[in-house]
């Protein structure tokens, strides 16, 4: 293996959002040496646009009993209970200990977002939320011995004769279009916390490096991957005509503030369709919007947030209203146009709450890791939370308890690459087959069009390909996970399969480039070994 350079660490974290930057610290503070890669400056994913909140149940009239029911409820039959309850009894204290950090959080006034029975969402400068989490914890970061590497993207693992991971091959990003100067990091342990894979689809409220990249890796290094046809689509992002990429959020509490979605004619889209109405489960809401869009003809709604004044959109919701009017659109005198994206990947590499996957050395974090707590659909404010507890879970067993070093490493065998020409079309059949429609006939369309990517014969390996690379698995994953799900559950929706069956995760594995699919049941106690 070619590699320009080397570092040496007890543990190599990849991904600065809110779990990894949890993962590193926890693991520091016990005294061991962290190497953070990140593929861009720190942050750089989902974390620092986070604008509803944290999900604790910290209110008067609430309980953790309640918060695990609506996490249960929205879950629809695939959540694990031991993760879910022992995430909602970290909640209270992990809020407790961002504000110990100087986190300014709204505690007392919160908020209500779709799903949740009570008013439990914490929040800061309105819809500013991620924005300061990423401050409190890129300022610890700062602060802390932890080895950052920014312009860094992890590429492969690295695993001994025995498939246990001892480290990954990276990549230093230099210039646009420039080949990436590749090198590996040996270390005891491999926390991938690299976030979802929004990218794969045409509009999305993911960042542009929201590639899937953990997922691929560990994908190709053989680890069991779970539930990874549960996309959550936000029913309420900013539409632009023919917009594409990162469009902004218009986030969820502004229907809880009393906002409404509304049809060309003001009709309200949500009456009668559900007794929450427009605080429906999102796959709820997004699914009635899509119907009524596909029956319409049109291709978006509105939101109609005209009734809270400008006071309360100026004051409460900043971000929205800034994203609105650099727009030409005034939230306060007019309903705002959306339609729903991709925004959330409710599956990812399988792991407990403490991070540990099907591999040895190998631990997951965040948005990358499918934990159980989210099942076939994510309560709304559960994942930064999520992130935060597993992250901090995972660094301090790793500080208590750290793998030995592997020999004789080396990184899985690839595949051809795929050139970055094919990801605007990647992204067109993802959205149209494997959306918030699908059926039997179009995931098989959409496998037949992957599986038919012309291999990439660009020489030398960039950042443009290395994504694409990623984006292309983790679609091939996704569709082959949707297909096999005959049923129709949470946020997959299957036309030609409606029911809903037993509870069942999917996991698939890939091998030597096939997909291997098993099924396994939920469990009441324990997590993965
Ligand atoms: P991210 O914050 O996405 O970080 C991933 C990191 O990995 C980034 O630093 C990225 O650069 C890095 N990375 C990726 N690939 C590589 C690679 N190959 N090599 C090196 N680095 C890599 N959830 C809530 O609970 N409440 C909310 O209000 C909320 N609002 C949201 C609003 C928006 C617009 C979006 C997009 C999401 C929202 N979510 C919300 C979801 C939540 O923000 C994310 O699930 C959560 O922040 C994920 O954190 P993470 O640390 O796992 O990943
Ligand atoms: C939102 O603010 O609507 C997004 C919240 C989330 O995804 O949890």
């Amino acid at each position: 293996m070619e590699s320009d350079w080397e570092l040496n660490a007890d543990v190599v974290v990849v991904g600065s959002g809110a779990a990894g930057i949890s993962a590193a610290l926890a693991a520091a503070t016990h005294g061991r040496h962290v190497v953070l890669l990140s593929k861009g400056e720190v942050g750089g994913g989902a974390t620092a646009l986070a604008q509803g909140g944290m999900a604790a149940a910290i209110g008067p009239d609430d309980d953790g009993s309640l918060h695990c029911s609506d996490t249960m409820q929205a879950g629809a039959g695939l959540c694990e209970p031991s993760a879910v309850a022992a995430l909602v009894a970290a909640a209270p204290n992990t809020i407790e200990q961002l504000n110990r950090r100087g986190a300014r959080l709204e505690c007392t006034a919160l908020g209500l977002e779709a799903g949740h029975s009570r008013r439990r969402i914490v929040h800061a400068g309105g819809d500013a939320t991620g924005a300061e989490v990423h401050r409190i914890l890129a300022a610890a970061l700062a602060a802390s011995p932890v080895e950052v590497h920014c312009g860094t993207i992890a590429l492969d693992l690295l695993t001994d004769a025995d498939g246990r991971a001892g480290g990954l091959v990276a990549g230093v990003i230099g210039s646009s279009g420039q080949p990436l100067r590749t090198g590996v990091v040996k270390a005891r342990a491999v926390v991938l916390a690299t976030g979802g894979f929004g990218q794969a689809f045409v509009t999305t409220t993911s960042p542009a490096g929201i590639t899937g990249d953990g997922l691929a890796i560990a994908a190709r290094a053989g680890a069991d991957l779970r539930d990874l046809e549960f996309v959550q689509f936000h029913p309420t992002i900013l539409w632009q005509q023919g917009a594409r990429g990162r469009q902004p959020l218009i986030t969820e509490a502004l229907r809880g503030a009393g906002a409404v979605l509304v049809d060309a004619a003001g009709l309200p889209v949500m009456a009668g369709r559900h007794p929450l109405g427009d605080l429906a489960p999102r796959d709820v809401v997004a699914a009635a919007m899509q119907e009524q869009i596909t029956r319409s003809g049109t291709d978006h709604l509105w939101l109609d947030a005209t009734a809270l004044g400008r006071a309360a959109l100026e004051k409460d919701f900043p971000t929205v209203t800034a994203a609105c009017r650099a727009r030409g659109i005034d939230p306060v005198t007019e309903p705002i146009p959306v339609a729903p994206g991709a925004h959330y990947a409710c599956g990812g590499i399988r792991a407990g709450l403490d991070g540990q996957t099907s591999m040895p050395g190998l631990f997951s974090v965040g948005e990358a890791a499918a934990t159980g707590v989210h099942g076939a659909n994510r309560l709304a404010s559960n994942s930064l939370t999520e992130s935060l507890i597993t992250g901090h879970r995972a660094g301090d067993l790793l500080g208590r308890h750290l793998p030995e070093q592997r020999r004789n490493l080396r990184p899985p065998a690839h595949g051809p690459g795929v050139s970055a020409a094919h990801r605007p079309a990647l992204a067109e059949a993802m959205s149209r087959h494997a959306g918030i429609a699908r059926d039997a006939a179009g995931l098989r369309r959409l496998l037949a069009e992957l599986n038919s990517v012309s291999p990439s014969d660009e020489s030398g390996l960039s950042l443009a390909t290395v994504e694409t690379v990623s984006l292309h698995t983790a679609s091939l994953l996704v569709a082959t996970a949707a297909l096999a799900r005959a049923e129709s559950r949470g946020c997959h929706r299957r036309s030609d399969a409606p029911t809903t069956g037993p509870s069942r995760h999917s996991v698939l594995r890939w091998r030597n480039g096939r997909i291997d699919r098993s099924e396994q049941p939920i469990q009441e106690i324990g997590v993965p070994a």
